[in-house]
């Protein structure tokens, strides 16, 4: 193979390895988050909990338009009627700043 060819064969495959490894940076702290902002008292990526797996939130709002903020004001100020009887009490923005509420919740809907 000419040199040349060389040197982007390897250019390729560290950019791959790197776009695996941001991948797995924001999955890791996602889950960092959720714990720190006291969501995985109720939830888990892929199981029921207390609230939805947000698997299943991720799902059931694929297609819609308006997801982003739709859940931003849900998940700000609590409710229920959507997954069953029990209610998600309100995260505050004492709780949580709007910008991370934001990433938080575009992570889980890209789960
Ligand atoms: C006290 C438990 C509890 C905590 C803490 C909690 N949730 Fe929830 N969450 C729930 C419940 C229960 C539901 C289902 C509400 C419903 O049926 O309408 C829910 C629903 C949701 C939904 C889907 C909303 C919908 O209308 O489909 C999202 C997204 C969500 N929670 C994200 C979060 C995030 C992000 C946090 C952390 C900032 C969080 N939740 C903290 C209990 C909780």
């Amino acid at each position: 193979m000419p040199l040349r060819n060389q040197v982007i064969a390897k250019l390729a495959r560290t950019a791959v390895l790197f776009a695996t490894l941001s991948v797995c940076a924001v999955g890791h702290s996602g889950e960092e988050q959720m714990t720190r902002y006291g969501c995985y008292s109720c939830h888990r990526v892929a199981e029921k909990l207390i609230g939805p797996a947000f698997r299943d939130v991720a799902a059931r709002y694929k297609s819609r338009q308006d997801a982003a903020e739709y859940l931003f004001q849900k998940v700000r100020a609590g409710g229920e009627g959507v997954w069953g009887d029990v209610p998600m009490i309100p995260n505050t923005v004492e709780k949580i700043p709007d910008e991370e509420l934001r990433t938080l919740l575009a992570w889980i809907r890209s789960l």
